[in-house]
């Protein structure tokens, strides 16, 4: 059980919770010292903020394998990161692959530009048995004109980690940027860009990285032309005010307004704490429960399991799977598991139409649970025995 409201708290692909105390620690902290304004040529209390901000700048950078921290920029969640990529980047004309198994983050701003005649774009389908990708047909998809392939690393419906650097690879070998969107994966699931030939990650810090939510950010790969980008929101940048347009200096270039800093001091000791605990034991941990809850439900025949089920269910999962009981709609399963149980699951189509339609779930979606790192044995223990007490 998750502390403090007594609820067994299993929707951290939404967002995570709870958030280890060091988070709301540096908040409060830099709400009473440091809260000014950033901006290099001003008072003491913005350059402390400013110098707060390229601290975490650098830490990301480094988090996710990059060189350059004026190519690490600051979003309000991981919607704004992929939006900023693809309005910064795309041009009249050109082709961009995706997949059915991704978000509305991507699949909607993809499938607007698409409405509009600006771009053309291809999904390829997954493996409803797998949950994942062949990158084979990512490859076959690929014309003349195609100038992105924009997958995510996980699904956020069946937890499936997707073959992120065999797809980069074929991307970097056709001169195809590479948009990761690690919405799901990004502090549970070690990510390096160069290994996965990454040209644009996007990712939330509110999710597995355990920070506030408002806070996110976009890392740009020394492959990706500055020349080539468009600015996506114009504004001030806290520096050089003289020119009449956004200036051409990342990150200033994509970054635009007031950053959200009192969440990027929450985001640093977030990333922190998840350093210390190593994304990887966090993978293995958040593993262990999904193939706990995937054996402890085995004997309820009306509960059927979306993606890979059986003993070894969970070997390239992060902490998500889906599910539905007969007889019973998701929301009505989410309700009583929220109103008699205390525990919070997430029902519905989790913002992703087309997985559902794949795996014959839609419109009406499935439940939704996903473990983080806070999560115990005894909380998907909870959840076996009050699925098992409602199948019944
Ligand atoms: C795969 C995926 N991409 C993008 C997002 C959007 O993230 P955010 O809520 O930070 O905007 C989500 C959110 O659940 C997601 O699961």
């Amino acid at each position: 059980m998750n502390s403090q409201n007594d609820v067994t708290y299993l929707d951290n692909a939404a967002t995570s919770w709870p958030k280890p105390p060091e988070v709301a620690r540096a908040m409060t902290e830099f709400l009473a010292h440091d809260a000014a304004n950033p901006g290099r040529a001003g008072h003491r209390m913005a350059v402390a903020a400013e110098k707060m901000i390229d601290r975490v700048r650098k830490q990301l950078t480094e988090f996710v394998g990059g060189t350059d921290i004026h190519r690490l920029i600051f979003s309000m969640n991981c919607t704004d990161a992929l939006n900023i990529a693809f309005k910064s980047i795309l041009r009249s004309g050109d082709h961009v692959i995706t997949t059915m198994l991704e978000h509305n983050s991507v699949s909607r701003p993809l499938q607007s530009m698409a409405d509009a005649g600006f771009i053309t774009l291809t999904r390829v389908g997954f493996s409803p048995q797998t949950g994942v990708i062949d990158p084979d047909e990512v490859k076959k998809a690929i014309t003349p004109k195609t100038r992105m392939i924009a997958i995510t690393h996980a699904s956020n419906v069946l937890g499936t980690i997707q073959p992120a650097a065999a797809v980069g690879k074929i991307a970097r070998e056709h001169g195809v940027l590479f948009l990761l969107d690690t919405a799901q994966t990004i502090g549970a699931v070690p990510i390096n860009i160069a290994i996965e030939h990454v040209d644009m990650l996007a990712f939330p810090g509110h999710k597995s990285l355990l920070g506030p939510t408002g806070t996110g950010g976009l890392y740009l790969h020394t492959t990706v032309n500055m020349d080539d980008l468009m600015a996506f929101r114009e504004g001030g940048t806290g520096g050089d005010s003289s020119t009449a347009t956004q200036p051409r200096l990342m990150p200033y270039l994509l970054e635009g307004g007031t950053p959200n800093t009192v969440g990027i001091a929450g985001l640093e000791a977030a990333t922190e704490f998840v350093i210390k605990h190593d994304p990887a034991k966090t993978l293995a941990h958040e593993q262990a429960l999904v193939q706990r809850f995937i054996d402890g439900v085995a004997d309820i025949a009306a509960l059927n399991i979306y993606g890979p089920s059986g003993p070894h269910a969970a070997a390239n999962r992060v902490g998500t799977v889906c599910f539905n009981v007969e007889g019973f709609s998701p929301q009505e399963l989410g309700g009583i598991l929220d109103e008699s149980f205390s525990i919070a699951v997430r029902p519905g189509l989790h913002c992703s139409p087309y997985a559902h339609r794949v795996l014959n779930s839609f419109p009406d979606g499935a439940v939704r649970v996903s473990p983080g790192h806070f999560n115990s044995a005894e909380d998907i223990d909870l959840l076996i025995q009050a699925l098992h007490e409602i199948a019944a």
